[in-house]
């Protein structure tokens, strides 16, 4: 990877002075704060929350095991939703917005007596306990932040599965959670055709050799009909809900207690469950969405991503619900059934703050200015990315076309395991410098460090998180030693597998990963789970991936596939192979490109020189090719990629 120093050109841009005035965090002596006792500062974040029986003691940290806020008790749904009943009982806490532009309404207390429901459902006809899991297989709906709140209400560990994930992919999940429920719905809705998610669920316990003991099905579609129910296994939500009464005791959860197991890839083919506490996320949580988003009672949060993902997790729920807001949940996709749906939608729901992704953002600039100005989009007032980097014209566009010059842009740099934001300017206090996302926010010590491990002033190297903070992974499911290996073998303190640059302001610009993992649209990729996908087809003897830029989705998946001895180049052969990717993980991992090639680029020890993979699809310089056991296969992959790209 290279990596450039700034250029000293990058343009300075402050947010307006009416933003600054009456923004929540406007004094800088914040930072001072947090730096010269970041304990006190988190415990005062902390206080923020309602505990059962307050903490006394802050942090204990034994690298790499960090315990926050110990010996206090609290109960997350508690937080996000009770609190609130006292002043907001009425106040819209989800609008939910379906594909057909068909919406609904739950109050705090619509939504508290939903959750105290399906939690009583839980408890009682599943008999669920405690530290019990349980996977939510859901399409975007009220009932899936409502799943998620009454696991936290019971203190049973949710792990959501996106919608978009295979049969065997959510098996995979199921069975290294060791699930006892599962809730899904009879369907989600995709661009108008439907994805059955009932029937993916039934092959994935087809074998009958998981863990899962009942079945919740949500008839969100009406498809329900459709849907072959399992007796004694599956239940229908609604029918199962209704009887449950709308009161119930919540459970006094220790802070370091799990709330939840999120799955992300690795470099190896088997996902990480990454594992979140429940007090020292919560907390985090809940700071950056009020430092970050400048979250105001009146304002209306649209955080574009699915709960699937960690970003649907800290900014669509917890976050957001923590401080009594009103939240946009939308079930469609940008482009469906019109280009304009996320304008409109925002003009229709007077949408204050929206956060999305660079490459939606770079559809919408490819889609064109006309869409956005077609909407009154006066009600936005500040603007978020998350999931890669954004490129300075990206940035631009957004700024300009969508913010209309007027709302300042938080470019957040986060992970599934650090569970919130950690880089991001606080709109009032710092400029912003297009493209980079900024300084970390106060309590967080973000350093790039050079391959010995030592801190770089100003110039590029490896990120890393110097200082334990409240929302960091606890650990990966089931696997100690990975965690160690993965996060803390490199550094002494956490490495995040991105590289970043520093500059003269201390702003940090994270470049992207470092390591075989892939970020396709804000996801994350493992090169060695597709790879697993494609050698798993008979057809395929050896295979290599790599990620290819992109000017939409900022990297592609492309493949090298070998074929086995007796198979013959067909017709559609490619098309065979994306699609046992697309049965194998999901349909976001499908490559964009299969390069079928008698051999790869090898060292002398076989090994799969990846980098010369990388360097061909990015049109590159190949580099030092010198310990290459057959140079001149670079010659006929060149071709062969040439001849497709014709
Ligand atoms: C990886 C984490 C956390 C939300 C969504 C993705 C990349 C994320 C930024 C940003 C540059 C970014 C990093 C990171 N990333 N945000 N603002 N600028 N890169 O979560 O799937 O855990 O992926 O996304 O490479 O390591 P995730």
């Amino acid at each position: 990877m290279t990596i450039d120093s700034f250029s000293d050109d990058t343009e300075v841009i402050a947010a307006s002075s009416a933003f600054c005035r009456d923004a929540r965090y406007k004094d800088p002596s914040i930072y001072d704060q947090a730096n010269k006792d970041p304990e006190a500062f988190w415990a005062k974040q902390a206080r923020q929350l309602q505990w059962m029986r307050p903490f006394t003691q802050v942090l204990d940290w034994q690298t790499p095991q960090a315990k926050w806020f110990a010996d206090g008790t609290l109960n997350v749904a508690d937080n996000c939703l009770d609190v609130h009943l006292a002043t907001h009982a009425k106040k819209t806490a989800i609008i939910w917005e379906g594909e057909e532009g068909e919406s609904r309404r739950l109050s705090y207390l619509a939504l508290t007596m939903a959750v105290n429901q399906l939690a009583n459902t839980l408890k009682h006809t599943f008999y669920l306990n405690k530290g019990d899991r349980v996977t939510l297989y859901m399409p975007m709906v009220p009932e899936l932040a409502i799943a998620v709140l009454a696991c936290a209400r019971l203190g049973v560990i949710h792990s959501v599965v996106f919608a978009g994930f295979s049969a065997k992919a959510l098996k995979e999940r199921i069975v290294d959670s060791g699930s006892r429920v599962l809730i899904t719905a009879d369907a989600a809705k995709r661009r108008g055709q439907l994805l059955p998610l009932k029937q993916i669920v039934d092959q994935a316990l087809r074998d009958d050799d998981t863990t899962i003991e009942n079945v919740l099905v949500l008839g969100h579609i009406g498809a329900k009909s459709q849907c072959q129910m399992q007796a004694d296994r599956d239940y229908d939500y609604y029918e199962t809900v209704q009887e449950q009464s709308s009161q119930i005791a919540s459970e006094e959860m220790a802070s370091e207690d799990i709330l939840f197991i999120l799955y992300t890839s690795g470099t190896t083919g088997k996902p990480k469950g990454i594992m979140h506490s429940s007090g020292g996320y919560l907390t985090h949580a809940h700071f950056s969405t009020k430092a970050v988003f400048d979250l105001k009672d009146a304002d209306i949060f649209w955080c574009t991503a699915d709960i699937g993902w960690i970003t649907g997790h800290s900014y669509v729920i917890y976050g957001p619900l923590s401080m009594g807001a009103t939240v946009v949940m939308y079930e469609g996709s940008p482009d469906y059934p019109k280009k304009d749906r996320f304008w409109e939608l925002i003009s229709k729901h007077q949408v204050s703050i929206l956060y999305t992704a660079p490459t939606a953002i770079r559809a919408f600039m490819k889609w064109g200015d006309h869409l956005p100005k077609a909407h009154d989009l006066s009600s936005l007032r500040l603007l978020g990315t998350v999931g890669e980097p954004i490129n300075p014209e990206a940035w631009k566009w957004y700024h300009q076309h969508i913010g209309q010059g007027r709302c300042p842009i938080v470019d957040t740099w986060w992970q599934t395991e650090t569970g919130g934001i950690m880089i991001s300017n606080l709109s009032a206090l710092n400029p912003m410098k297009p493209g980079i996302a900024g300084l970390p926010l106060p309590g967080i010590e973000a350093k790039v460090l050079n391959e010995k491990g030592e801190s770089v002033s100003e110039g590029g190297g490896y990120l890393s998180l110097t200082q334990p903070w409240p929302s960091m992974l606890r650990g990966i499911w089931g696997d100690e030693a990975r965690f160690r290996e993965t996060y803390w073998s490199k550094f002494d303190s956490y490495f995040a597998g991105d590289a970043a640059i520093v500059d003269h302001d201390g702003y940090l610009k994270v470049l992207g990963r470092v390591d075989d993992v892939l970020n396709v649209s804000g996801h994350r990729i493992g090169t060695m789970e597709v790879e697993s996908a494609l050698v798993a087809h008979p057809a395929v003897a050896e295979a290599a991936v790599v990620g290819m830029p992109d000017e939409i989705k900022g990297q592609a998946i492309v493949a090298f596939v070998i074929l086995t001895a007796n198979q013959d180049v067909y017709e559609g052969i490619e098309l065979d192979l994306v699609r046992a990717v697309a049965e194998d993980i999901g349909a976001i991992a499908k490559p964009k490109q299969i390069v079928i090639s008698p051999d790869l680029p090898k060292t002398r020890s076989g090994k799969i020189m990846r980098r010369i993979l990388k360097s061909l699809v990015a049109q590159q310089e190949l580099g030092d090719c010198s310990t290459l056991a057959n140079p001149d296969i670079v010659d006929t992959l060149q071709k062969q990629l040439q001849l497709q790209h014709a």
